[in-house]
């Protein structure tokens, strides 16, 4: 990579940021289009988050990314936010406008739906209740993004249902209903499903297994796993088995960098093969 004088940048807002893939991912597209430009890690504090945001049009940045724990918090510090972030409480893309300004987005449900239409392409929304496990952050985006596809029966599974309470009260609509359960209904919650989601963090290398039984799902749902570290987690593999279309959740970041990219380097951030495979690499467990 060359930097010149006319460089372009971009980065990412994390703490710690180290672990992010992000850079490799918008490394690639600057390639690929042969463009003078950059997209850098920036380990910004979470009390510097203020200064550091307005530094970027100061310091000729095109934008930035956000990543954990400045999502939430970026949300009131930028001068506009999208609706799509809003619904969800949380940014993860800043564009510096031309007069300055910062614009936020969230793109994580774009990623989300992106994803599923990709891997999953014959899923029939109307094919049963989509089950989402998880309240957190991810289950937003991904609750948020099962509305807008046309899903119009959720049914979200967490370990503090106070959590999915709040999560449904914002985001159901008067097309949507979204009913909560405990985990220990959880072959009740499977039986006729159309779509099983898991968002928590289970699974997840260095956390705690997600160990369901998935013999109440239709075969003919899809399973999808926002986790993606390990690629192919136990729930992905145990879902393959039996037969059904797997999701895995490395296309969901891919597909959520696409926007940031196309508005700071006015590109084409093509999800090919090619990038795919350059970021499986990075997913190998240690050896
Ligand atoms: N593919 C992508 O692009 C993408 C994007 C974002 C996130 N992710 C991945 O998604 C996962 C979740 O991220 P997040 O930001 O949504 O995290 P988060 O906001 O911290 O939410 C974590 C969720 O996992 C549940 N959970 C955690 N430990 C649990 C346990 N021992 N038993 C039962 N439930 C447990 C939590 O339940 P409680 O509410 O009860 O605590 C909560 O629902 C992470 O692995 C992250 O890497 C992937």
């Amino acid at each position: 990579m060359k930097i010149t004088g006319a460089t372009r940048l971009a980065g990412i807002m994390g703490w710690p940021v180290a672990h992010s893939r992000s850079p490799l991912l918008h490394g690639f597209w600057l390639h690929e289009n042969r463009i003078d430009g950059a997209y850098v890690p920036l380990p910004v504090r979470p009390a510097d988050l203020e200064r550091a945001l307005r530094a970027l049009p100061i310091l000729g940045f095109r934008g930035c990314n956000l990543t954990i724990p400045h999502k939430q918090e970026a949300l009131r510090l930028v001068d506009r936010v999208d609706p799509a972030a809003r619904r969800i409480g949380a940014v993860n893309t800043v564009v510096v406008a031309a007069d300055g300004s910062l614009e936020a987005s969230n793109t994580d449900i774009y990623g989300f739906c992106e994803n599923l239409r990709e891997q999953a392409p014959d899923w029939d929304r109307s094919s049963g209740p989509a089950v989402v496990l998880g309240a957190g952050g991810s289950a937003r985006a991904a609750v948020a993004a099962l509305i807008d596809t046309g899903v119009r029966d959720i049914r979200l599974v967490n370990r503090t249902r106070r959590r999915a309470e709040v999560l449904a009260a914002e985001l159901a609509t008067p097309d949507t209903r979204i009913t909560i359960h405990g985990w220990d209904a959880i072959d009740a919650v499977l039986a006729g499903a159309g779509l099983l989601v898991n968002t928590t963090s289970l699974g997840m290398s260095g956390e705690p297994p997600l160990r369901i039984d998935l013999s109440p799902l239709p075969l003919s749902a899809p399973v999808v796993d926002i986790v993606y570290v390990p690629l192919e987690t136990q729930l992905l593999a145990a879902a393959r088995r039996r037969g059904h279309v797997v999701v895995d959740g490395l296309g969901m970041l891919l597909h959520q960098g696409r926007p940031g990219f196309e508005a700071w380097f006015s590109a084409p951030a093509r999800v090919s093969g090619e990038l795919r495979a350059a970021l499986v690499e990075t997913l190998a467990p240690a050896r």
